[in-house]
């Protein structure tokens, strides 16, 4: 399959997606959220793919957001009867599989709640992450004051939405959005060496953590936690949870099936 505004490439069982519209800092239009959906769906379908990774080409942004000229001539009937950003939700959000965003440069408004979609962030030592809507007379629609908030806190989450502050990669590892800070020129390598970690991994227990951790993000603790149990309990059924603890017993490595 041919995308007009992203490349994907499969490197054995991880697939790389890059934003590729670097002459507008990668920002996010319609045809974006078309192809990454795609991307994605394809992805989560293909058995032999088991973790991927997003990053934004050329060094100056992962994306500066939402495409500003593709929204200054809408009016609110055609942003409400188009569900505008709700395509997000179901077509990026619904991934199944684990996914990181590399982040280097400028991830602003939508940019940053694209980052905040994947399961963690790898910032590169330039990332500058901020929700700057409250600028253009707007505030965040893909997410970015819910999963800000609950990532760093209101303070934090509060402050930069109604300053349009940005964070810089050292502030946003101390508050929590990103797992950890590399230097830029290793951000791609770090972050495939993460994600191979990853698809070395029984597929189906890596795709159950997933759902735990986000179930957590989610809801309230009680029902995080019998979910987390129900969902223990159904990978134990599977034939790489039995291999799993054999290898352990045996001290070998584990051989994964994916079921
Ligand atoms: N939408 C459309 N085009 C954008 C864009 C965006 N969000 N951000 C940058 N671009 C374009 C610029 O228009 C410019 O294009 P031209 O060369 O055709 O003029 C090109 O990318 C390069 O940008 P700049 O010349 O502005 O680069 P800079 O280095 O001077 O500044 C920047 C970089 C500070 C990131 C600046 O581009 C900027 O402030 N961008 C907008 C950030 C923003 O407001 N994001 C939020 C968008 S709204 C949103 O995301 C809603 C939501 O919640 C989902």
């Amino acid at each position: 399959m041919t995308y007009e505004t992203i490349l994907v490439e499969q490197r054995d069982a991880v697939t790389l997606i890059t934003l590729n519209r670097p002459q507008a800092l990668n920002a996010l239009n319609s045809d974006v959220l078309a192809d990454l959906s795609a991307a994605f769906a394809a992805f989560d379908a293909d058995p032999g793919q088991r973790c991927a990774v997003l990053t934004g080409s050329g060094e100056k942004a992962f994306a500066a957001g939402a495409d500003i000229k593709e929204m200054v001539e809408k009016d609110a009937a055609d942003f409400f009867l188009q569900d505008f950003f709700s395509g997000w939700q179901t077509g990026v959000v619904a991934t199944r599989k684990p996914w990181i965003a590399a982040v280097q440069g400028f991830a602003l408004g939508g940019g940053c709640e694209l980052a905040m979609m994947a399961d963690f962030i790898i910032a590169g030592d330039t990332a500058k992450f901020g929700q700057p809507e409250i600028k253009l007379g707007v505030a965040p629609g893909m997410g970015g004051s819910q999963r800000l908030t609950r990532a760093v806190g209101k303070a934090k989450a509060m402050e930069m939405c109604l300053t349009g502050r940005m964070m810089d990669a050292a502030e946003a590892e101390r508050a929590g959005l990103v797992s950890r800070i590399v230097p830029a020129a290793d951000l791609l390598d770090e972050a495939l060496k993460t994600a191979a970690t990853i698809a070395a991994l029984p597929p189906m227990a890596a795709m159950v953590n997933k759902e735990m951790v986000n179930i957590a993000f989610e809801t309230g603790l009680s029902q995080g936690i019998l979910t987390e149990r129900r969902l223990f309990q159904i990978l134990t059924a599977t034939e790489d949870r039995k291999e799993g603890m054999t290898a352990f017993i045996e001290k070998r490595q584990g051989v994964w099936k994916g079921r």
